[in-house]
């Protein structure tokens, strides 16, 4: 644990990746085995993350992000795009059931009560209501990815400082039924990023916890 401690306080938001450190194939794919372990609501997972190493598209990302941002998409090793699934409804809950199904051999019958749960719980849900409750989901995998990269020693950005009808737009979401919730860009710090030397701010425990 004292490791994980430190890693969380080794890590901080980068403004400048340098950009000559890419991170390799493996540690990506470490990256991916993380976020596919995330933990989400039901365990619906209802996101796609789009991993992206192309510098081609990076530079593309400058268009749909915005101040300081347009830097770290472009000098960053990776951009992960966590876009949430729009309108999730019984399509969705099936693929989930029949998964839960070949994975832990039970039969449709068994896992269809689970499914109906699910179904009930979404059909109580606006459009919008959906879409957000998925964008939240695709919001805790984020978490993981930040945390998981940095006990890799890896750095990253959370952001939210983007355009999400351009980067869809860019990436063709919309017609995959996803939309851009939120991004990561993954790399390494660049030695003069200014920000590394800062001290972690964050509340004291004492205002942020109530025990009872
Ligand atoms: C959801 C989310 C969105 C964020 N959006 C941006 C962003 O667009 N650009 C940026 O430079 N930092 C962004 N940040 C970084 C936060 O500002 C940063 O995590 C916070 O100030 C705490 O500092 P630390 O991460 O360095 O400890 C975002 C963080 C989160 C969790």
């Amino acid at each position: 644990m004292k490791n994980y401690i430190d890693s969380l306080n080794w890590r901080y938001a980068v403004k400048k990746y340098d950009n000559t450190k890419k991170v390799s194939a493996e540690e990506i794919e470490l990256l991916k085995d993380a976020v596919r372990l995330s933990v989400s609501s039901v365990g619906l997972q209802p996101y796609k993350i789009f991993v992206i190493e192309s510098q081609e598209v990076k530079d593309q990302l400058i268009e749909a992000v915005g101040g300081n941002n347009k830097n770290i998409v472009t000098a960053a090793s990776h951009i992960f795009v966590f876009a949430n699934e729009l309108n999730v409804g019984p399509d969705h809950v099936e693929k989930y059931t029949n998964n839960i199904s070949i994975q832990r051999s039970l039969t449709k019958e068994e896992v269809a009560g689970f499914g109906d749960y699910i179904k009930g719980y979404l059909a109580g849900l606006t459009e919008e209501q959906k879409n957000i409750w998925t964008a939240k989901q695709a919001y805790i995998a984020l978490s993981t990815l930040v945390n998981s990269a940095a006990l890799l020693k890896i750095d990253t950005t959370a952001m939210e400082g983007f355009d999400p009808a351009k980067v869809n737009e860019l990436l063709g979401l919309n017609e995959k039924g996803l939309n851009a919730a939120v991004i990561a860009a993954v790399g390494y710090r660049h030695d003069e990023d200014a920000m590394q030397h800062l001290k972690k701010v964050r509340k004291p425990k004492e205002e942020l916890f109530i025990t009872l």
